[in-house]
């Protein structure tokens, strides 16, 4: 028995051996890089600088002094610290929703809440560039996954009208972090109401930088309050972790029953929450911030463009260079890298096509961007 047992662990090793093998040869081998704190950084999705905000430290230290360091147990246990259910009201608030329940990371609170939202009967129809923790929510319930062509609405259309079950939930990002394009929510919602759908909106990207006050672009549209989930995080342009699910009365306490990733976690650290809750004050207050922010995005697309580079996605501060090889995607990636620059290299699984992703931040100065165009323009790629 025990010979046995040895046999299976060698064979499992054995078996994680070959697919390190595997993804090394297809390119795909992912390493944790060196840290280098002084690089120019269009990597990051500390959209509005806030994760070295002050304020946003101070309030995050405040908050951790009063509460402690961590937050001592699940919410459901002893961690409801009053700091949750008072940022909780000012998202509901903000976001035009009942209520909202606060997660741990926009990883937990994509996967739980769409794992406990569906099951093997439900139907979810779902953006192809969804983000993976959506996809994984998905494949933990076991829900038949149909998905539509990225931002194609009427593909979507003609799977809702073949569709005959009933229980159908329609799932897609407002701003595509690895697109750096929009949804038509106007046109998401008026076909979940059409057809009788839950809506399930992931605005991380959006959060901060869009929509009225920078509270998501689902602020600008009247969404149906019962059948709509909107979920947020705290950890791009809010410069801190976290994430907010905003919905109806009951879809939180149907979470709050049935939400494995928040009912079996230990609430987010007080530090977190205080300075979410700060830089979620603050983003009201950048308007001029985010313009100028905005227009550098405008002017490095249309540099990029200018110099034949197969620029995507529109109006939004990420911007991807598609990339015809992965060799070309690591020279551009490594060149900038060899002159301080930091940007993401994006590759398979995370995205279909190789690219290099760039954001835009309200850190980055017009000489950082003509330096970052400088050293893409060599014509060697
Ligand atoms: C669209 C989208 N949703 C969810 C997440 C996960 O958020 P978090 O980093 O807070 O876990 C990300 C992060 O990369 C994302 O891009």
């Amino acid at each position: 028995m025990m010979r046995i047992i040895q046999e299976d662990q060698a064979f499992m090793l054995e078996k994680y051996k070959k697919i390190l093998i595997k993804v090394k040869k297809e390119s795909n081998y992912r390493q944790l890089q060196k840290i280098q704190e002084n690089y120019l950084d269009f990597s990051s999705n500390d959209y509005l600088g806030l994760s070295k905000n002050k304020d946003v430290i101070e309030a995050g230290v405040e908050t951790a002094r009063e509460y402690g360091a961590g937050s001592t147990g699940s919410r459901l246990l002893s961690g409801n610290k009053s700091i949750f259910t008072e940022f909780e009201e000012i998202i509901a608030k903000d976001k035009k929703k009942e209520t909202a329940l606060i997660f741990n990371s926009g990883f937990q609170a994509n996967s739980g809440v769409l794992e406990c939202l569906t099951d093997r009967e439900t139907t979810v129809i779902f953006d192809k560039l969804n983000h993976a923790s959506m996809y994984q929510g998905i494949f933990a319930s076991g829900a038949k996954l149909i998905r539509f062509e990225h931002l194609d609405y009427n593909n979507l259309e003609s799977i809702l009208k073949n569709l005959n079950s009933q229980k159908v939930i329609i799932v897609s990002e407002t701003v595509f972090g690895m697109d750096g394009d929009i949804a038509d929510i106007k046109v998401l919602s008026d076909l979940s109401n059409k057809f009788n759908t839950l809506l399930y909106l992931d605005e991380a990207h959006a959060t901060g930088l869009y929509g009225e006050n920078g509270y998501g672009l689902s602020t600008n549209f009247q969404l149906n309050p019962k059948t709509t989930i909107i979920m947020g995080t705290f950890s791009k342009a809010l410069g801190s972790s976290g994430a907010y699910i905003a919905c109806s009365d009951l879809i939180k306490d149907y979470l709050l029953q049935k939400c494995r990733s928040f009912i079996y976690s230990t609430a987010l650290s007080p530090f977190c929450i205080g300075a979410a809750m700060k830089a979620w004050g603050i983003v009201k207050l950048l308007s001029k911030t985010k313009e100028n922010l905005f227009l550098n995005a405008k002017n490095l697309r249309k540099q990029l463009k200018s110099l034949n580079f197969d620029v995507i996605g529109n109006e939004t501060n990420i911007i991807p260079i598609l990339c015809e090889k992965q060799e070309i995607m690591k020279n551009i990636k490594n060149k900038c890298f060899q002159n301080g620059i930091k940007v993401s290299g994006i590759t398979k699984p995370t995205s279909p096509t190789p690219r290099i992703r760039i954001a835009i931040t309200a850190t980055h100065t017009a000489e950082d961007i003509e330096k970052l165009v400088e050293i893409i323009n060599e014509k060697q790629f």
